[in-house]
């Protein structure tokens, strides 16, 4: 053997090594030529550290004081654009929506999902899928009085579970997510499950568990590669096999529903989905079980922690402003008395509730960094180039926080949304909740009907205490994909 040329070759893939890992820092340390203004960060993992065990909304509150209402910050190798004010976000997410209205992808959505459902797909193939799911889930009654019914037998349920607890302290975050899940399997299943039911048990916790550990700067957003890494560090193999059994579940949903599948009766989305299916060439990517599977994923993951997150602010509230409970319980029991159910014909007549939900909203603020969306070619936006490949922030928070818009932001006060005349004052429209633009969330109307029916059964039937005098819930937020409220018991009363 030629040592010689062992030797040489070995200082030659040292040489450009070297030479390749100066390439890399140097280019990651590069801020190419009129981006957003915004901190330079590490080489590599950019301003990572910045975020790491970090509220990212003090963060970028901290750095949009610095760079303005546009910056720009590396996380990982990824530029990533917050927009912050709601001047810049409808200028970017409404008046220019066409170019900022796709996603980013994503390791978990390209590799197990082909970059298919609603949620993380971008141009023809996203607006034709979100056309076809909204239509579907409108005729399915979707945020309308005929989805009411359903809502309410869940409600009742829910209720039936809270009064057996008897007064005693009690955490309501599992039964919350329970009740709100199963609206989402009626809707795609056609059944609800029982609280008790082992296999509906585990389906939400797996999507909560996942829903804590995905966060804005988080691992696998950054460094898909890290999952090849002995051990599990940044629970990325845990997030992937979370993900591979809820599409085991689901795809087990559509077997059953393609076997009982009867032309005249379709009993939920699914089935008309299959329906829609039929009637398509068979390679369609459209219509396609892939793309059936993650639309009902998406449906589930966008509407069950969300729903239920803020169904447990909203009691963290209440806690807190007893005298808020009351006035709610008054205008319940003028508008709906205590005969029957609320339904949703009882809402253009009670303004306060509407002013203490908005107020919620706000204040609880799930999901104050909306979802990442994404560039798919250079955007000149406010005389700064948005590069193609750039992940975009709109920053809700920043309008839910503002000053100039609420007084006193901190302070929990739904009195900011009425007139003198106690009806609503136009205020409302300025909280950015479900976000803005051709992206804004597609489960609104079910949200504000399901938050309504479950909100206002509570107050008619309970009184919410605190767990004990002394102990009130956190109004610290733990963060994940969204801002929750950390765990707490309450005392849930039953009224005279
Ligand atoms: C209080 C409850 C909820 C809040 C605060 C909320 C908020 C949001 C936000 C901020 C977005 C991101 C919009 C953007 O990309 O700019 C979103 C997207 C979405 N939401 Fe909701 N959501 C809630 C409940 C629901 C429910 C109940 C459903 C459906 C069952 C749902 C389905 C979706 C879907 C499918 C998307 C993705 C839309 C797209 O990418 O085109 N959401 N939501």
């Amino acid at each position: 053997m030629d040592f010689t040329l062992l030797f040489s070759f070995n200082e030659l893939t040292v040489a450009i090594a070297v030479i390749l890992l100066i390439l890399l820092v140097s280019r990651s340390l590069q801020r190419p030529a009129n981006i957003p203004p915004g901190p330079s960060g590490y080489p590599i993992i950019g301003c990572m550290p910045l975020l790491r065990n970090a509220n990212p909304l003090d963060v970028f509150r901290k750095l949009r004081a610095q760079y303005g209402d546009v910056f720009s910050l590396k996380i990982g190798q990824k530029l990533t654009v917050v927009i912050n004010g709601s001047d810049a976000l409808k200028e970017a997410f409404v008046k220019r929506a066409d170019e900022f209205s796709d996603r980013p992808g994503s390791f978990i959505s390209e590799r197990l999902f082909q970059n298919k459902g609603i949620g993380a797909s971008s141009g023809e193939y996203w607006k034709q899928t979100r056309t076809y799911s909204i239509s579907i889930l409108r005729n399915l009654g979707f945020g309308k009085r005929s989805l009411e019914s359903r809502v309410q037998e869940e409600v009742t349920a829910y209720l039936d579970i809270i009064e057996k607890q008897d007064g005693r302290p009690y955490d309501v975050k599992e039964v919350t997510v329970l009740a709100i899940s199963n609206i989402i399997c009626s809707i795609t299943f056609g059944n609800r499950f029982e609280f008790s039911d082992t296999k509906f048990k585990r389906l939400t916790s797996l999507f909560a568990e996942n829903f804590r550990l995905n966060t804005v700067g988080g691992a696998i957003r950054s460094f898909p590669g890290l999952r090849h890494l002995p051990g599990d560090m940044f629970s990325i193999k845990k997030m992937i096999k979370n993900v591979e059994d809820i599409k085991a579940f689901v795809g087990e949903q559509i077997l059953e529903h393609r076997n009982t599948f009867e032309e005249e009766n379709e009993r939920d989305f699914i089935d008309a989905f299959l329906s829609e299916q039929k009637k398509h060439d068979k390679e369609d990517p459209i219509f396609d079980d892939m793309n059936l599977t993650a639309i009902v994923i998406n449906l589930f993951i966008a509407g069950t922690d969300t729903t239920a997150t803020m169904i447990r602010w909203a009691i963290v509230y209440l806690i807190y402003n007893k005298d808020i409970q009351d006035k709610l319980r008054q205008e319940i029991e003028t508008v709906v008395g205590t005969s029957r159910l609320p339904s949703l014909a009882d809402k253009s007549s009670m303004p306060y509730y509407e002013a203490f939900i908005t107020e919620v909203f706000r204040m609880g603020n799930i999901a104050p960094l909306s979802v990442p969306h994404g560039a798919k070619k250079d955007i000149t936006f406010r005389g700064m180039v948005i590069p193609k490949g750039s992940v975009i922030i709109p920053n809700l928070n920043s309008v839910m926080e503002d000053p100039v818009l609420f007084e006193n932001p901190d302070k929990f006060r739904p009195e900011r949304f009425l007139g003198d005349d106690g009806q609503l004052n136009g205020k409302e429209k300025t909280v950015m909740a479900f976000s803005l633009g051709r992206r804004v969330c597609l489960g609104e109307s079910l949200a504000r009907m399901e938050l309504f029916l479950y909100m206002t059964s509570l107050l008619q039937r309970f009184e919410i205490l605190p767990e004990s005098p002394d102990k009130f819930p956190s109004l610290e937020a733990n963060f994940g994909l969204g801002r929750a409220c950390k765990d707490y018991k309450c005392r849930v009363i039953k009224l005279k």
